[in-house]
């Protein structure tokens, strides 16, 4: 039994402009004050991590259920997945529409299925024998990714890329430590603007997005996808959790994602000894953590 739960979350890895700084803060900052107190009450961390990123799925700040990026036709579809550091038991879906909250889906994926993964079509409709509530479109869209779509949908040279270097969101994601010491992670996104349709990053998938092994640690990534998935960047960061402090497993991962496939992004983690860790190569991260009982947000180097 350890005495101090763990909880770390980020808003997503961009060059976050000024003006967007203070949403990012708070609302990474709401996931942290209301999960961190039920952690250290006694609430697991597979909990703890699914309702921090539903608050980050509800708050349209952020790429992720409401208010996420809208593919090649205008659509949302999102991408999450929940894992349990104690049996290596995880639940995914991707190219899900007009549901709030994917990593909840994931999480009914892992428990009440023989499966760990499901897709499109067939994810909304397990999300709705499970009771989940099916959004009309226009509910996860809003008026600043209409916007931002409208501007961008005839753009020539447009690559998926791009928004990860000059707009203000990205994937969210948590990793929790409860106090019988399990590790938990989840990570949730609305993938990158103007994607194919059916496309899918590296958020849902085991090891990529995130990763959980309570020999290990636990991370969840955000960034682009297509260069994250190549590195397998949160199995990376937990492997190296054996052998590296926290924040240089960390900081040595995000280093090779860009030496050696060019990528953008960053990871939050905990290692089995319950260090925090975190690093990125874009501009920006919104993250936070709690440390010896005192919220510590951050979104600059
Ligand atoms: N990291 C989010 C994505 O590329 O889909």
């Amino acid at each position: 039994m350890h005495n101090q739960a763990r909880l770390i979350v980020h808003g997503g890895a961009w060059s976050i402009p000024d003006e967007y700084v203070d949403a990012h803060l708070n609302g990474v900052g709401k996931a942290l004050s209301e999960v961190f107190p039920k952690l250290q009450k006694g609430m697991s961390a597979m909990d703890g991590v699914e309702q921090a990123v539903n608050i980050l799925e509800a708050d349209p700040t952020f790429d992720a259920g409401r208010g996420a990026f809208l593919n090649e036709i205008g659509e949302v579809e999102l991408d999450a997945i929940i894992m349990d550091g104690q049996t290596l038991a995880f639940g995914a879906v991707a190219a899900l529409q007009n549901i709030l909250h994917p990593v909840s889906v994931a999480r009914k994926v892992m428990e009440k299925t023989e499966h760990t993964f499901l897709v499109g079509a067939g994810a909304l409709s397990f999300a709705l024998k499970m009771g989940f509530e099916e959004l009309a479109p226009q509910a996860l869209l809003t008026e600043r990714e209409l916007a931002f779509f409208d501007n961008i949908k005839n753009q020539k040279d447009f690559k998926t890329h791009h928004p990860f270097e000059f707009q203000p969101r990205d994937t969210v994601g948590a990793v929790a430590m409860d106090l019988q010491g399990n590790l938990a992670v989840a990570t949730s996104t609305g993938g990158t603007a103007r994607k194919l349709r059916g496309r899918v990053g590296d958020s849902p998938i085991a090891g990529a997005g995130a990763y959980a092994d309570n020999e290990l640690g636990a991370v969840s990534a955000t960034g682009w996808g297509e260069s994250i998935m190549k590195v397998i960047l949160s199995k990376r960061v937990c492997d190296d959790f054996l052998h590296k402090e926290a924040m240089d497993a960390a900081k040595s991962s995000i280093k090779y994602l860009e030496e050696r496939v060019k990528g953008l992004g960053g990871v939050i983690g905990i290692n089995a000894k319950g260090d925090y860790a975190y690093a990125f190569n874009t501009k920006r991260m919104a993250r936070g953590y709690v440390q010896n009982g005192e919220l510590v947000l951050a979104i600059d180097h």
